[in-house]
C-alpha cells in the first residue's frame, strides 16, 4: 500500500494558487529568422527571461532526460509531459521497444504468441507510422518485427503505412516505403507473401487523436480493413510518389489508397482469423483505432464489417482502460505522479487545453493513465479544437479561450493548481508554415499573460515551462549549424520538434522572498519541475523523485 502523504516542506507556505502553463513545442535557440519565437511579438516571456538566473533557467526536454534511447532523439510531448508529471525519468516505449527486439523477448511473450496463433491460416497485419521519427514508431523496429514474425511462421504479411512529414522532412515517405519494399522483396525472394496493402497520410488518415474527429480514424478503417479508398495503385511508390504529385498533397496529408492486384482488388483487407499489430508504441495518436479494432460494442463510425481477428498493440496503450488487451511490450509503468499526490495533500486541481493537446495535461501528465485520480478534487475542461483544418489556416487556435478557462479557475478560489497547455507554437510549428507560427508564438504569449495577469491578481505562484522545442528552428541545419538547402536552393523547412531545451520561469506576488533556482543542477529536465512545484504548494517531494531546481534563501 503506497502512502501519498507528503512531508510539509521546511520553509515554503501552502495555500498559495500555482499556476503551471506549459507551452507546447518552445525551445530556446539563437536568435535568428528560422527561430519564430525571436521573430513574434513575445513581451511576456521575454520579460520572464530577464527574471535569469534566479528565475528563469533552461532544462534539458530531449534524449536521456526524457527516457529516450540517445541524445539525438528530440524531445516530444508524451516523454515530456510524463516527465513533468511524473517527477522521475522512466526509460520510454522507444527504448522499451528497442530493448525487447535486441534480446527477442518480444518473440516470447504472451501478446506476440497470441497473434502468432493466426499465422497458420490468417494474414499478419501490420498498421502504423512510417519512419524514423523516433516519436511513435520506428522504421528499423517495424524492419526487426517483420523479420522476427516471417522467421517465426507469418507466411502472409500486409503493411498498412501511414506516411510521416511531421516527425520527419515532408518528402521523406519515398524513401521510407523503398527502404520497406527492399525489405518486402527480400521476404518475397524466401517464400513469404508479403506486400504493402494500403497507406495514407498520418494527419488525415487514422492517426487523430483525443477524438478530436473520428473521420481521420474512420478513412483509415475503411482502407485497412474494408479495402476500400478513393485512389487505387499498384505499388505503395507508386502511390505516394503519384499522390505528392497531385492532389499534391505532402506526407502528412496524403489521402488514403489501397494497392490493388491486376484484377483491380484490394490485396490485404483484413479479414476473420488475420492477426493485427499495431507498431505504434506511442499511445494518443492509436488508442481511437485500437478502440475500433478491439471493442465489440463501438458507436463512433460504422465500422460495416468487424472482423474476428487477433489484435496487439506493440504497446498497451492506456493502462487504465486496459486497451488494447494483448501488446507486445509492456509500456513504462509510471505510478505514483505528482498529480496523484498532490489531489491526495489537498491540493484541488484543474487543468484545461484545447482538444487536440487536452490529453497532454491530463492522460500524459497522469502516467498514461485517462480519468481522475479524486474527482471531487479535479477538473479537467477541454475545449474543441477547431476540426477539418491545418492549423496554420488558424495560428491563434483557442490559446485566448484556454487563458480565460484559466483565468477564471484562478479567480474562482476553488483551486490550489491550475495547469494548462498551450498547443499554439507546437500545433502550427508542425504545419512548416513559418509566418503563421510567428503568429501562433504571439498568441501564446498573450495566453501566459492572460494568466500571469489572474495570478497577480490572487497573489498566487506562476510556473511557466514548455514539454520540448519545436517553433523556436524551423530549418534543416548541418553540423555546424548552418540552414541546409535542396537541390533547388531551397530552404528545407523543419515540421518536427527539436533537441532544445526549454526554459522554466517562475514569479508571482505569492512566491515567496529568497525562492530562486538553485545553480547546483545545471543538468536539470522536465523530471525536475515536478518536484519544484510540490515545493512551490509547500511540499517536500518523495525522496525518489527528481531533485527540485529551486532553494529558499
Ligand atoms: C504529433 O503527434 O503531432 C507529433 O508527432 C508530435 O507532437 P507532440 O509530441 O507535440 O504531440
Ligand atoms: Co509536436
Amino acid at each position: 500500500e503506497v502512502s501519498f502523504k507528503l512531508a510539509d516542506h521546511p520553509k515554503l507556505p501552502k495555500g498559495k494558487v500555482v499556476a503551471q502553463i506549459v507551452l507546447d513545442g518552445w525551445g530556446e535557440a539563437n536568435p535568428d529568422q528560422f527561430n519564430c519565437i525571436h521573430v513574434a511579438q513575445t513581451p511576456t516571456m521575454d520579460s520572464l527571461k530577464q527574471g535569469a538566473p534566479e528565475k528563469w533557467r533552461l532544462v534539458r526536454a530531449h534524449g536521456k532526460a526524457v527516457g529516450l534511447p540517445t541524445e539525438d532523439d528530440m524531445g516530444n510531448s508524451e516523454v515530456g509531459h510524463n516527465a513533468l508529471g511524473a517527477g522521475r525519468i522512466f526509460a520510454q516505449g522507444a527504448k522499451l521497444v528497442d530493448i525487447a527486439l535486441a534480446s527477442g523477448k518480444i518473440f516470447d511473450g504472451e501478446g506476440f504468441q497470441y497473434i502468432k496463433e493466426s499465422f497458420k491460416d490468417g494474414t499478419l497485419h501490420l498498421i502504423g507510422l512510417l519512419s524514423d521519427g523516433g516519436v511513435h514508431s520506428r522504421i528499423d523496429q517495424v524492419q526487426l518485427l517483420l523479420k522476427g514474425a516471417s522467421e517465426r511462421g507469418a507466411k502472409r504479411i500486409r503493411l498498412h503505412i501511414l506516411t510521416d512529414g511531421r516527425d520527419v522532412l515532408d518528402g521523406s515517405s519515398v524513401g521510407f516505403v523503398e527502404t520497406i519494399e527492399n525489405d518486402l522483396a527480400q521476404l518475397r525472394a524466401n517464400g513469404v507473401d508479403a506486400q504493402i496493402a494500403s497507406g495514407g497520410g498520418r494527419m488525415y488518415v487514422t492517426m487523430d487523436r483525443y477524438e478530436n474527429d473520428w473521420g481521420v480514424v474512420k478513412r483509415g478503417w475503411d482502407a485497412q480493413v474494408l479495402g476500400e479508398a478513393p485512389y487505387k495503385f499498384k505499388s505503395a511508390l507508386e502511390a505516394v510518389k503519384t499522390l505528392r504529385a497531385e492532389p499534391k498533397a505532402n506526407d502528412q496529408y496524403l489521402p488514403p489508397f489501397v494497392i490493388v492486384d491486376d484484377s483491380g482488388k484490394a490485396v490485404g483487407p483484413v479479414l476473420d482469423g488475420d492477426a493485427v499489430v499495431t507498431f505504434n508504441f506511442r499511445a494518443d495518436r492509436m488508442t481511437m483505432l485500437a478502440k475500433a479494432l478491439e471493442y465489440d460494442d463501438f458507436k463512433d463510425f460504422d465500422r460495416v464489417r468487424f472482423p474476428k481477428i487477433r489484435y496487439a498493440g506493440m504497446l498497451q496503450y492506456d493502462g487504465e482502460l486496459k486497451l488494447p488487451n494483448k501488446y507486445l511490450v509492456s509500456p513504462p509503468e509510471i505510478d505514483r505522479t505528482s498529480g496523484e499526490y498532490l489531489v491526495h495533500n489537498g491540493v484541488r486541481t484543474f487543468a484545461c487545453s484545447e482538444t487536440v493537446k487536452f490529453g497532454h495535461v491530463t492522460f500524459f501528465w497522469n502516467g498514461n493513465r485517462s480519468g481522475y485520480f479524486k474527482e471531487d478534487m479535479e477538473e479537467y475542461v477541454e475545449i474543441p479544437s477547431d476540426s477539418g483544418i491545418t492549423f496554420n489556416a488558424q495560428p491563434l487556435m483557442k490559446a485566448l479561450e484556454i487563458g480565460e478557462k484559466a483565468r477564471d479557475a484562478i479567480l474562482s478560489g476553488k483551486f490550489d493548481q491550475v495547469r494548462v497547455n498551450i498547443p499554439n507554437s507546437d500545433m502550427v510549428g508542425h504545419t512548416g508554415d513559418i509566418e503563421a507560427t510567428v503568429v501562433a508564438c504571439k498568441a501564446a504569449d498573450q495566453a501566459v499573460k492572460m494568466i500571469i495577469d489572474a495570478i497577480e491578481q490572487v497573489g498566487g505562484i506562476y510556473l511557466v515551462t514548455a514539454d520540448h522545442g519545436n517553433a523556436e528552428d524551423m530549418v534543416k541545419r548541418n553540423k555546424k549549424g548552418e540552414p541546409l538547402l535542396d537541390k533547388n536552393g531551397n530552404i528545407q523547412i523543419l515540421t518536427s520538434h527539436t533537441l532544445q531545451p526549454v526554459p522554466v520561469a517562475i514569479g508571482g506576488p505569492g512566491l515567496a522572498p529568497g525562492v530562486r533556482f538553485r545553480s547546483d543542477v545545471p543538468e536539470g529536465g522536465l523530471a525536475n519541475v515536478a518536484a519544484t512545484m510540490m515545493n512551490l504548494h509547500g511540499f517536500v517531494a518523495p525522496d525518489d523523485y527528481e531533485t527540485t531546481l529551486i532553494e529558499v534563501v
